[in-house]
Parts: structure tokens; C-alpha cells; sequence
């Protein structure tokens, strides 16, 4: 059974073990409840994804506390710093160019340079922030296709054994989810309308905010593909590895001296490949070769979002 509880100090205690553990806690936030996991544990970010069948690697929002030093996870710049000067904590969201190095997972942000980040005004959303000194990647609290979720009721309806813990602080006030803008090179985008009005953002950034730059809207599939396209060709459902090739391996790999290789997971396991999608193909990209032959992935569970955006990295620009 998962432990739908109270806020009290001594279940965040426990939700924090849970979470250092690499588990999924959902928790309230003043929009819809999150499904949260720490945000620089890929394998943890990969259960969210799991948890929630969805089939495509959407980038997640990564929570915040009032605390957090942003320019670990961020680059900043005036319009950004403007914004989370007046939005913060609250139900606004921001797409920032990640910074270079920074220890959140490539699956968090889908394999894109942007991140989202979020900084949630809900005391319980706070409290657990604080406690565990994480980051934490959240989705809606909902299986993929369904309705975001308000109570924890929902979250428990929706989402059940998939979840070590639910903490339940009642209905969410707001119900509607963040509002979501990206800041690039100076302008501003609203990649989804929210719990902020426009007409608050675009006051305190002095400029109207513009629709989402074709390339930038996740929703929008053939388009996002290009942010992950690697510099090397992909060969997908590769039963074998040329000597001038880099091999992306699933299970034991297939006969070949590739010039390196790298494992999605030895043991087959769909989680653990997502975990490490993105890092090894970057990983792989960077080498001297030819072309990145790719294993066969099953296309069942993770195995079809994997599959997913292994596509859209072997589709030409
Ligand atoms: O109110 C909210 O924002 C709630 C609570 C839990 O914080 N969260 C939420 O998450 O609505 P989710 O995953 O259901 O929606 C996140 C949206 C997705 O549409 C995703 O594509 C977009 O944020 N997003 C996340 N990272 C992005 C990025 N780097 N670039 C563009 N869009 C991004
Ligand atoms: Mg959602």
C-alpha cells in the first residue's frame, strides 16, 4: 500500500529517505499535486517517467527551494533574475539555458540545453525542498493522458502503488497548473499560459511575451528532434558494430570492435537504459568516428519512449 500521510515533520522525514533512496514522493504544490524524485538521479528520473507511461521523454520541471543558488543549475540574466525577483516562490516556471556541468540529469531536461525550473510557494512543497536539500524533478502527479491532480485523492487514484509516498496538504489553492516561460538571448517566450496572468509577466519584463519559438515547443514532436540531434549519424536496430563505428549497447552487445561502447543496460533493464539514454549518447557523440550504430530496444514500457527519441536523433535535420 502507499502511505498516503499527513504533513507532519516526521513523515517529511521519511519522504526524504524515500527520496534519497531514489523513490517517488508525491507532494502538494499551491497548482496541482507534483511526482516528484530527485532531480540529479537518473534512475529516479527515469521511474517518474515510468511511473507515469508516458511515451515520449517530455522535459520535466525541476522544483526548487527559496534557498537554492540558481547559478549551480542556470545561466541568469536580467530578465530572468526580474522575474524570479517577482514570481518567487509562486507558480511560474522558467525555461533557462542549463549551465554547463550542472548536476541535474540530461533526462530531467530531456536531452535539451534548457531547464525548467520552478519555485513553489506551497509550505509542505517547501518544507520537503528544505529537509532534503535536493532538487526535485516533478511532473503533474498524474498518469500520462489524465487530468492534472488537486488532492491527494487523485494522486492515490491515479497513480497508487507507483508511489512510496503521497503527502496529503488537502486541495491544491490554485488548481491550475504553472505558467511557463523561456527566456533566450533576451526575449521572452510563453510556452504555457498559467497560473500567472501574461499581462503580470509581460508588466515586470517591460515587452510582450512571444508565442514559443517553433523549436522550442516540446509539444510540437518532429520539431524538438533537432535539439538532440548528435553530431554523428545514428544506425538504429544495429545487429552488428563496424570498426569505425561507436556502438550504443542494450543486453550483451552484438559481435563487432566498434571503436568504443557504451551500455544502455547490460542486464536489459528498460529503467536503467533510460537513465542513461541521453548521458551515453552524448557520450558517444563526442567520439571520433563514423556513425553510432544503436542496438534494438524492445518496444514495450520505457522501451517506447527510448525508442522514441532514438528516432528522432537518426532523422536528419
Ligand atoms: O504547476 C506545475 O507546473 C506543476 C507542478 C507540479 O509544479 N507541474 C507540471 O508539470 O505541470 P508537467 O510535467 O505536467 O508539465 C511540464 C511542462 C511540460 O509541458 C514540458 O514540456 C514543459 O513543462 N517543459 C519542461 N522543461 C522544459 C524545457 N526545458 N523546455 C520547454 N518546455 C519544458
Ligand atoms: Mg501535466
Amino acid at each position: 500500500m502507499t502511505l498516503c500521510t499527513p504533513p507532519t515533520t516526521a513523515a517529511i522525514r521519511q519522504a526524504v529517505t524515500a527520496l534519497a533512496e531514489g523513490r517517488l514522493v508525491a507532494f502538494p504544490t499551491e497548482t496541482v499535486y507534483g511526482l516528484g524524485a530527485d532531480a540529479c538521479n537518473d534512475q529516479a528520473v527515469a521511474a517518474i517517467f515510468k511511473a507515469k507511461g508516458r511515451p515520449r521523454f517530455n522535459p520535466l520541471i525541476v522544483h526548487v527551494s527559496e534557498h537554492q543558488p540558481l547559478e549551480e543549475l542556470v545561466v541568469l540574466d536580467p530578465l530572468s533574475e526580474a522575474l524570479v525577483q517577482h514570481f518567487w516562490p509562486g507558480p511560474l516556471t522558467l525555461v533557462l539555458k542549463r549551465r554547463k556541468g550542472t548536476a541535474v540529469s540530461l533526462l530531467a531536461s530531456a536531452g535539451l540545453d534548457t531547464l525548467a525550473l520552478r519555485c513553489p510557494a506551497h509550505p509542505v512543497a517547501q518544507a520537503l525542498l528544505k529537509a532534503s536539500g535536493l532538487c526535485l524533478a516533478a511532473p503533474s502527479a498524474n498518469p500520462s493522458g489524465a487530468i492534472s491532480p488537486t488532492t491527494a485523492a487523485h494522486v492515490a487514484e491515479g497513480l497508487g502503488e507507483q508511489v512510496a509516498m503521497i503527502l496529503d496538504g488537502g486541495r491544491c489553492t490554485l488548481g491550475l497548473e504553472s505558467t511557463i516561460v523561456q527566456i533566450s538571448e533576451g526575449k521572452a517566450f510563453l510556452l504555457r499560459p498559467g497560473a500567472v496572468p501574461r499581462e503580470a509577466i509581460e508588466a515586470v519584463l517591460g515587452q510582450n511575451l512571444r508565442p514559443p519559438p517553433a523549436r522550442a515547443t516540446p509539444s510540437a514532436p518532429g520539431q524538438l528532434s533537432r535539439h538532440y540531434a548528435p553530431r554523428h549519424a545514428l544506425r538504429l536496430n544495429a545487429g552488428d558494430a563496424a570498426p569505425d563505428e561507436a556502438l550504443l549497447a542494450f543486453g550483451a552487445p552484438v559481435p563487432g570492435t566498434p571503436v568504443a561502447c557504451l551500455n544502455l543496460s547490460p542486464e536489459g533493464d528498460l529503467t536503467e537504459a533510460a537513465a542513461n539514454l541521453f548521458a551515453h549518447l552524448r557520450a558517444l557523440d563526442a567520439m571520433d568516428c563514423r556513425a553510432i550504430a544503436v542496438m534494438p530496444i524492445p518496444d514495450i514500457g520505457l522501451g517506447e519512449a527510448i525508442n522514441d527519441r532514438l528516432r528522432r536523433a537518426a532523422a536528419p535535420a
